[in-house]
């Protein structure tokens, strides 16, 4: 069991990279938008070209040290990581997120060359698909952030010695 100093601290670390990731997901939001939307092919290629390093720099490290710390947090204090249904969904949700992102990364540096290739017109560079993705990422966090602070009551009754 972690010591209330000690736990206090993790907590810290992970509600602040929790909700810093969930953060940096509105941000890729705004600039998928961006994309799609904006008039100015500077604009256009320059909100193409910061998603690639957005995502190496702040979504994969937040989604990572999300999962690090919510799991120091389940195993060393009472509520476990498979004793109730909050912190499995959370951990679900997790793994989830942090899958499709690190699989999506592939696409974001594609999406990356093509801006930064003046050959590529913006009609073939505008795509859906950054805003899709950041959209569905986001109802997953804000549905992990409600768990978090509701915390329902539900047990994983074999599992809740
Ligand atoms: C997916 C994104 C996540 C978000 C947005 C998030 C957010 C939060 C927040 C805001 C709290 C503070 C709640 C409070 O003190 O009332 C919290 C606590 C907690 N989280 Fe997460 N979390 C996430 C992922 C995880 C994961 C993956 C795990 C487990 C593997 C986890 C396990 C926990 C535990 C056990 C607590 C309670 C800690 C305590 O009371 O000492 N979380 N989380």
């Amino acid at each position: 069991m972690l010591r209330p100093a000690l736990r206090r601290l993790v907590l810290v670390l992970h509600v602040g990279v929790s909700v810093g990731w969930l953060g940096a997901v509105a941000a890729s939001l705004a600039l998928g938008v961006t994309g799609l939307v904006a008039t100015g092919p500077g604009v256009v290629r320059g909100a193409y070209l910061l998603l690639e390093p957005v995502g190496w720099a702040l979504l994969v490290p937040l989604s990572v040290a999300g999962l690090a710390t919510g799991l120091v947090l389940s195993l060393g204090t009472r509520w476990g990581l498979l004793r109730h249904y909050w912190v499995l969904f959370k951990l679900l949700i997790n793994l989830v997120a942090t899958g499709v992102l690190l699989l999506y990364m592939r696409t974001l540096s594609a999406v990356a060359a093509m801006a930064g290739d003046p050959a590529t017109s913006l009609d073939d560079l505008r795509t859906p698909s950054p805003v899709v993705h950041a959209a569905g990422a986001l109802v997953l966090l804000v549905v992990a952030l409600a768990l978090s602070v509701y915390k329902p009551r539900g047990r994983i009754l074999i599992l809740a010695s």
